[in-house]
């Protein structure tokens, strides 16, 4: 048996754990040779295809520990409709199906979240190969898993934020603006926000208004505090309903920016000396927290054991303190969304944090 394994979309803490999981499994477990593919789908499109064998010899002790992916990856490029040097946009999924030939692979592990699932799946019915998916993004929107690798340690990396801010905040008395990522989900900024004491967050999920805030704020200083702490999703839109975007030549639009909104609205509506940290990319890298490589372990094991019994178009999942698998096709265009209605949101509310509509 040779299987296939690569990395795909944004990368996050707990990749690597994730890989030496499954060559630990496949190799030690089963006796396959295990192939990781460079660059993500993209490797696939290379001639010959940018691939290496990875054996028991990746684990050195320190690759659990290292953030990012050791067989790097992309975010960009859909091979069915792959943007050219030209601006045209060609179907290249073809060529992603024959570099799987060229590897004699026998079946495919993809790491990625719900779009690049979404890229690999059609991928595998086109091109007749057997597909495993684990999800990973910081974002944890993928549905019908409760974490994806990699979230843990973003909600760490942002709670760490908040508990620089908060004392820098209280030496100024100034009002602290935080904005994370989490593309159209608020799971980071509300568990970050609850873990490091915020006392205003805004999530995508929930319309905000500035007299909300300030009525917020203005309670704080009743109460005799002389700073405050905010957090704000990236996603979260303009009083005006529009997002505030970042764009690079070639690139597709992308969120970041409107943590410096929210400040100035907040700066014009209470008076007080406003600062925004964006967080960014610090939220992917760094070392993976425990939680994370426990689920990147789990994950990998599993994603290797639904290979050997032959049960393929399944991502693997955790929910209820159980691993669990799934049909690939429940998680795609179903982002999983802040349940407004859940035990996290009401704990926000039950604490007084302000998010943005009460
Ligand atoms: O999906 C992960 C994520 O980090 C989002 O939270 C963020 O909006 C986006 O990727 C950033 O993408 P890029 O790495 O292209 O800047």
């Amino acid at each position: 048996m040779r299987l296939g394994i690569l990395t795909s979309g944004g990368d996050c803490a707990g990749l690597n754990a994730v890989l030496r999981a499954v060559v630990h499994r496949a190799v030690e477990g089963y006796g396959w040779t295990v192939v990781g593919i460079e660059q993500g789908i993209r490797g696939l499109m290379d001639r010959p295809p940018s691939a290496r064998d990875l054996a028991l010899d990746i684990f050195d002790g320190t690759l659990i520990r290292q953030g990012g992916t050791i067989l790097g990856t992309t975010n960009k490029g859909d091979p069915f409709a792959f943007p050219m040097a030209d601006g045209s946009l060609r179907d290249r999924s073809d060529e992603v199906i024959e570099g799987i030939r060229m590897l004699s692979l026998d079946a495919l592990i993809g790491v990625g979240g719900d779009g690049s699932q979404a890229i690999l799946r059609k991928l595998s019915q086109k091109g007749g190969f057997g597909l495993v998916t684990i999800p990973k993004t910081i974002d944890n929107d993928v549905a019908e898993t409760e974490v994806a690798v990699g979230y843990d340690t973003a909600v760490q990396v942002a709670t760490e934020a908040l508990d620089r801010l908060q004392p820098t905040a209280a030496s100024h008395s100034r009002v602290m603006v935080l904005e994370v990522m989490g593309r159209d989900a608020g799971h980071i900024a509300l568990v970050a926000g609850i873990a490091g004491g915020a006392d205003v967050i805004l999530i995508p999920e929930i319309p905000w208004s500035v007299d909300c805030i300030v009525r917020r704020i203005d309670r704080i200083r009743a109460l005799g505090r002389n700073f405050a702490l905010v957090v704000v999703a990236e996603a979260i839109r303009t009083e005006d309903g529009k997002s505030v975007l970042q764009s690079a030549p070639g690139e597709a639009a992308r969120y970041g920016g409107v943590g410096h909104y929210i400040g100035d609205r907040i700066a014009e509506g209470t008076g007080a000396e406003v600062r925004v940290t964006v967080l960014g990319h610090i939220q992917r890298g760094g070392t993976p927290d425990a939680r994370d490589r426990l689920i990147a372990a789990a994950f990998g094991v599993h994603a290797v054991d639904l290979v050997a019994a032959g049960k393929f178009d399944r991502m693997v999942g955790w929910r209820a303190r159980e691993i669990i698998d799934v049909p690939i096709g429940d998680v795609i265009d179903a982002p999983r969304l802040v349940d407004l209605d859940g035990p996290v949101v009401r704990t926000a509310r039950g604490l007084g944090i302000c998010l943005g509509d009460d």
